[in-house]
């Protein structure tokens, strides 16, 4: 049977949504990608496999990591891109989603968008003929969470097993991490403080695909014999409430908690980072931290994203 490129067998267009709607063996063909790109390697045998191709990237929020390296990525692969900000376009002024998908459909291949409202994402991805790419929701960031796997098998090898300790927010990034954990095998641990748990219904369907995930509110017992530790800002994009430091302060990532996981952890953190805030210069800039390889890793994983979508 022949695959339309952009399609999948079951002809559906291939929008990298969450990784909720993934099967492990899809996910593992893109970092298997991402992985190759960063060789050097060319997996679809081709110097420039999405030459003439054109991906628009609408931001309703700040981006730096995302503009960058999808922009770098695509131009790598031989394509090209459109940047839209809220103001550039007609859906600040009412124009709506389905009559956005229908028509960036007719001018481009693919479309990425950085929303504050997941619904946006949805409605794009039913209207839209072509691939769409969550590049960040309130809700989600699942091609951050593809770096951070990368990143972590590139020095550690499988996360299979292994203990993953969040401590923080349960923000977007820590949503697409629970929503992984279904996929790969490692324990989840949550530590934030009462109020900021992740969304139950993530927590939920995670658990009930066989992952193993703990919330809780101790940083120091989420840490014990972590193999990698995670945080995140303390006040995301869009986030009304800008006074948490009282309640975040505890869930800091520093050098006292990085002692109590296992000596050879990995720190992560998809950045930006307020040093002194959700994590100290001693632990961003130490020997744990791998933060500068994981954005490096948007890169490379995002063009296994881009040519899954496309090709
Ligand atoms: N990590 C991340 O998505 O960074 P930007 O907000 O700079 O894109
Ligand atoms: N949780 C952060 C991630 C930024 C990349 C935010 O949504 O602002």
């Amino acid at each position: 049977m022949t695959v339309t490129p952009g399609r999948t067998r079951a002809g559906q267009v291939r929008h990298f949504l969450d990784l909720d709607r993934f099967d492990t063996e899809t996910l593992r063909r893109i970092l298997d990608l991402g992985a190759a790109y960063k060789r050097g390697d060319k997996p679809f045998g081709k110097d420039k496999p999405l030459s003439g191709r054109l991906l628009a990237m609408i931001f309703e929020k700040p981006s730096t990591r995302t503009r960058v390296s999808f922009e770098a990525g695509m131009k790598q692969l031989g394509g090209d891109v459109i940047v839209l900000t809220r103001s550039d376009t007609q859906l600040g002024r009412g124009e709506t989603i389905a009559d956005t998908a229908r028509v960036l459909s007719r001018y481009v291949d693919a479309v990425m968008i950085r929303t504050d409202d997941p619904a946006k994402l949805c409605g794009l991805a039913e209207f839209a003929s072509v691939p769409v790419v969550n590049g960040l929701t309130d809700d989600t960031h699942p091609c951050q969470v593809m770096a951070d796997i990368m990143t972590y098998e590139e020095h550690r090898g499988s996360l299979e097993g292994k203990v993953v300790a969040w401590s923080g927010d349960g923000n977007n990034v820590c949503a697409s991490w629970i929503q992984a954990a279904a996929h790969f095998g490692f324990e989840m641990r949550v530590a934030c403080p009462p109020g900021l748990e992740p969304d139950a219904g993530v927590v939920a369907w995670a658990t009930g695909n066989g992952a193993a995930v703990a919330i809780g509110h101790d940083p120091r017992a989420a840490a014990a014999g972590a193999d990698l530790v995670i945080t995140d800002t303390w006040v995301s994009m869009g986030c009304e409430e800008t006074d948490r430091a009282g309640r975040l302060m505890p869930f800091q990532v520093n050098g006292g908690l990085m002692a109590l996981a296992k000596a050879d952890a990995l720190f992560m953190h998809c950045l930006p980072a307020h040093r002194g805030e959700e994590v100290t210069d001693e632990v961003m800039d130490g020997p744990h931290s791998v933060v500068w390889d994981e954005a490096e890793n948007r890169l490379h994983v995002q063009k296994g994203i881009l040519t899954w979508c496309l090709l």
